[in-house]
C-alpha cells in the first residue's frame, strides 16, 4: 500500500494559528503561571518584610527554648539577639542579620533549573506554556548579564549545603530547653521538618545528581558514588514538589518562630 507523507513547513518564530493568534489551546493553560506568580510574589514580599524586621527571630533561654528562624541563621551580625549566634560575629554588620545571608538561599533558588522554568514562564512569558506564543521577539538565552548568573547554580548549591548543615544544627539545638532539659516542643518539630525538607530539596537538585554521578565512565569502579547516585536519582523526579514544599515550609517556620518570639503563640511542649 502506498504511504502518504504529510509535511508542514517549519517557520522559526512563527505561531501556530497564524501571527495574530497566541495559541490554539482551549484548556486553562494560564492557571499554572498564575499560581506560580502568586506563590513566588507572596514569598518574596513576606521574606523581604521578615528580613527587614530584625526582631522576633529567636526564642531563647528566658522562654526555656532555643528556636531560631531559618531566615536569620547563621546569625552573624553585631546586632544578633543574645544566644542566637553560634559564636562567629561580624562586628561591622550592624543591620539585620538576615540581610547578610539571604543572598545564598535566594541565589540557590533563583538559579534552580526547576524554578527557572517556572518563572521564565510565569513572569517573562518565555513562553507562558507549551504551544503558547512567546511574549518576546528575541531570546538571548543565558549568555549575558543578568541571566548568565544562572550558570553559577552549582556554586550556590555548595553554599546551600553549608546552610543545611547549620539549620540541621539549629534543629538539634531545638531539643534543648534551657532550665528544663531535653525535650520536644512543636517548635522542635517545625525546625526538624524544615531542615529535612531543605536537605531533600538540595539532594534532589539536578546539579547534585551530576556532581554525584557525572563524568563517571563505569559505576563499577565507583561503588560509593553509585550508591549516592541511586539515592539522588530517586529524589530527582520529586524535585518540583520538594521545591515548592520546602519554599512554603521555610516561610511557615519563620512565621512560627516569629509568633512565639512575639508572645502571640505558645510553643507547646510535647514531652
Ligand atoms: S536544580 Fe533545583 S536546586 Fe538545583
Amino acid at each position: 500500500m502506498a504511504t502518504v507523507e504529510h509535511s508542514s513547513k517549519v517557520v522559526l518564530g512563527g505561531r501556530r494559528g497564524g501571527p495574530d493568534v497566541a495559541t490554539l489551546r482551549q484548556d486553562r493553560w494560564w492557571v499554572q503561571p498564575v499560581v506560580t506568580v502568586s506563590i513566588l510574589t507572596s514569598f518574596i514580599i513576606y521574606s523581604t518584610w521578615a528580613a527587614f524586621q530584625n526582631k522576633n527571630y529567636y526564642v531563647g533561654a528566658s522562654a526555656h527554648r532555643d528556636l531560631i528562624s531559618p531566615f536569620y541563621s547563621p546569625c552573624l551580625a553585631n546586632s544578633c539577639e543574645p544566644g542566637a549566634s553560634h559564636g562567629l560575629i561580624l562586628h561591622f554588620w550592624t543591620i539585620s542579620p538576615a540581610l547578610l545571608i539571604l543572598l545564598f538561599p535566594l541565589g540557590f533558588r533563583m538559579t534552580c533549573y526547576y524554578y527557572r522554568r517556572s518563572y521564565y514562564r510565569a513572569f517573562w512569558w518565555s513562553p507562558p506554556a507549551c504551544a503558547v506564543a512567546d511574549g518576546h521577539k528575541e531570546y538571548s538565552g543565558e549568555t549575558r548579564f543578568p541571566l548568565i548568573i544562572q550558570n553559577a547554580h552549582r556554586y550556590f548549591f555548595y553554599f546551600g549545603l553549608v546552610l543545611n548543615v547549620i539549620l540541621t544544627y539549629d534543629a538539634i539545638l531545638a531539643f534543648n530547653q534551657p532550665g528544663i532539659g531535653l525535650g520536644v516542643t512543636v517548635g522542635t518539630l517545625v525546625l526538624v521538618v524544615n531542615a529535612a525538607l531543605l536537605w531533600l530539596y538540595s539532594l534532589s537538585c539536578h546539579a547534585c545528581r551530576h556532581i554525584v554521578g557525572g563524568q563517571v565512565k563505569s559505576f563499577k569502579k565507583h561503588p560509593v558514588r553509585y550508591a549516592f547516585w541511586t539515592v539522588v536519582s530517586k529524589l530527582n523526579p520529586k524535585h518540583m514538589n520538594l521545591a515548592w514544599t520546602s519554599l512554603i515550609f521555610v516561610a511557615l517556620t519563620d512565621v512560627y518562630v516569629r509568633l512565639v518570639a512575639s508572645g502571640a503563640l505558645t510553643d507547646y511542649r510535647l514531652f
